[in-house]
């Protein structure tokens, strides 16, 4: 959810619409909201329900579960997520990738390099791992890295397929990175700043639900970043994802995760290094969906 949550006057909420909205909040996405988040579920879809000129939560329950809903449960989704992201957020993972991983692929003569950036948001995430891996391996060694970014927010998406930032948004980012990788606006653009061709070319965004039965991906990684989103899970959703998730994950491969994250007894076969860092054991096969 993007635009301001508090322009709007608010509809009211009863604990019987709260727990129907919050159920199907689950069945849709995975995200578990405690009995506490009643004012949240009342601040991010008050906006729907005036968009749709509707009278209360009820309607929309109700709209959403009929066959005509169909086309707003996206809406649904996209206006409970939570997107915070930044460039470079918790940059000890970048520092992993110079420091420990780049140096592998070097010596272990490796032709290509694949990461998924699981759960992407805005963008900021998978283009600091391009820029990282432009400047450190693709430029000096010319080995190309393919990046997957995927989040179940359309909204988001859109924002990262674009990759056109605001000035404040990138208070993060290196001044060498600014400079290198980034394209300032003029005129009309004045203030923003569009990330280069290069880096977005090594970048391929999807759409992809956590939950879905089935996901839109082929390949097998040497890294997937799953940062700050399993917070969002009940135990039993974590661990059915980053289940799945791991067998996504090329023998020897890394798995990053949020600060406040932990695959601790969730996954046999994986190996807890530092710092989020898990890294997966040297046998077992590809993806079997
Ligand atoms: C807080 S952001 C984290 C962004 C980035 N990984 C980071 O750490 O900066 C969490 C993202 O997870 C996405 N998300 C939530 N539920 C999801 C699901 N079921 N499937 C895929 N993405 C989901 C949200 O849309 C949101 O963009």
């Amino acid at each position: 959810m993007t635009e301001s949550r508090f322009d709007i006057k608010k509809i009211s909420l009863s604990d019987a619409e709260f727990e129907k909205l919050r159920d199907l909040v689950f069945k849709v996405s995975g995200i578990s909201l405690a009995e506490t988040k009643k004012e949240l579920v009342v601040s991010r879809f008050t906006k729907r329900v005036k968009a749709l000129k509707l009278q209360n939560f009820s309607e929309y329950y109700d709209l959403l579960v009929s066959p005509s809903g169909f086309s707003e449960v996206q809406n649904f989704i996209n206006s409970i997520t939570t997107n915070k992201t930044d460039f470079f957020r918790e940059a000890h993972h970048f520092d992993f990738l110079v420091n420990t991983f780049i140096p592998q692929v070097i010596s272990s003569g490796r032709r290509i390099v694949r990461i998924w950036s699981a759960a992407c948001s805005t963008g900021e995430e998978p283009y600091t791992i391009a820029m990282v891996m432009a400047k450190h391996l693709v430029e000096p060694y010319n080995i190309p890295v393919k990046i997957l970014a995927t989040d179940i927010d359309t909204n988001v998406l859109k924002t990262a397929v674009r990759g056109v930032y605001e000035s404040g948004v990138l208070n993060t980012v290196p001044e060498e990175y600014m400079k290198k990788y980034f394209l300032r606006g003029k005129g009309d653009s004045l203030g923003l700043f569009k990330i280069k061709d290069d880096i977005k070319q090594m970048v391929t965004f999807k759409q992809l639900n956590f939950i879905a039965p089935e996901y839109p991906v082929t390949s097998t990684f040497d890294i997937i970043f799953c940062r700050n989103v399993i917070i969002y899970f009940n135990p039993e959703t974590k661990r059915m994802v980053v289940n799945r998730l791991f067998r996504y994950l090329n023998d020897g491969g890394y798995i990053m995760m949020g600060h406040s994250e932990t695959l601790f007894n969730m996954i046999d076969g994986l190996v807890y290094l530092k710092n989020t860092i898990y890294q997966k054991k040297m046998y077992n096969s590809g993806p079997e969906n």
